[in-house]
């Protein structure tokens, strides 16, 4: 009983930046330094925000927020620790830059840069064994959804993407739930499908571990966040915060949003 009590209060909302290619070195200080000042009087207590520069801009970005309660995440990883990789980048090196959080499995690297869910296992993995956070991504196509294969497509995502992870290290990880047809198309998830598809992620989770897991885990919503419609989003039970991309661009927008989601009690 105090078991799952402890785990439940675990959950606590998380809010994160995708900054995908955007924003030079400049850029990205000028966003964390106003992203940093709009929140100084954040409630940590009540929710968790993470800002994800490109690699070029991590450690700048790290030398802003360091003195505050907003923490770092890269959009990428390689698995391998070190190594003739060109063009990679490890957990090591990402955790140097003072990264916390590592978002894996994005539909735009599965999308774009055939990222396979067997390689997200591996990155998984690697970024477990490091002690950063993955944030991993799944989410349907428009024609999977529209062929009623969405639960298909995640369940194997999940499954493949967790495969061979210990009750003890799921309870780490962060999963974003994505439509893919919701990326950065202004077409946001109806909140009902949202909570609707996110539920089924929980219970998937209570397959594949228990109870106590699947209710400790935390799944954000990803998709055309914005202020208009975090709050409903957010407000749904199985909901526990968003990966927000085009939104995250602004200081604007993402303190905003970050403020919306920090007054919901659930
Ligand atoms: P979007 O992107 O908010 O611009 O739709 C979300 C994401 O890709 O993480």
């Amino acid at each position: 009983m105090f078991v799952s009590y402890v785990l439940i209060k675990m959950r606590k909302t998380i809010i994160a930046g995708n900054w995908k290619m955007y924003k030079t070195i400049t850029e990205a200080i000028e966003l964390a330094n106003g992203v940093k000042r709009e929140l100084f009087q954040m409630d940590s207590q009540n929710i968790e925000v993470v800002l994800c520069p490109p690699f070029t801009a991590l450690a700048e970005v790290y030398e802003v927020i360091a003195d505050s309660d907003i923490q770092l995440g890269a959009q990428d990883v390689y698995w391998q620790e070190e190594g003739a990789f060109t063009g990679e980048i490890s957990c090591k090196m990402l955790k140097d830059a003072g990264c916390k959080f590592i978002i894996i499995g994005h539909s735009e690297r599965r999308q774009f840069f055939g990222e396979i869910n067997a390689f997200v296992n591996k990155k998984l993995k690697a970024a477990l064994n490091s002690e950063i956070t993955p944030i991993v991504c799944v989410g349907e196509t428009l024609s999977e959804r529209e062929g009623n294969r969405t639960f298909e497509v995640l369940g194997n995502q999940i499954k493949e993407g967790l495969d061979g992870i210990t009750e003890e290290d799921v309870l780490k990880i962060v999963i974003a739930y994505e439509p893919v047809w919701a990326i950065g198309t202004g077409r946001t998830a109806k909140p009902i499908q949202a909570q609707e598809t996110q539920k089924y992620i929980r219970n998937l989770l209570k397959e594949l571990y228990n109870n106590d897991v699947a209710e400790a885990i935390r799944i954000q919503y990803g998709g055309s966040v914005k202020l208009e419609n975090i709050l409903e989003l957010i407000q749904q039970p199985d909901v526990d915060g968003a990966l927000v991309g085009g939104a995250s661009l602004s200081i604007e927008s993402f303190a905003g949003l970050v403020k919306i989601a920090c007054g919901v009690k659930k």
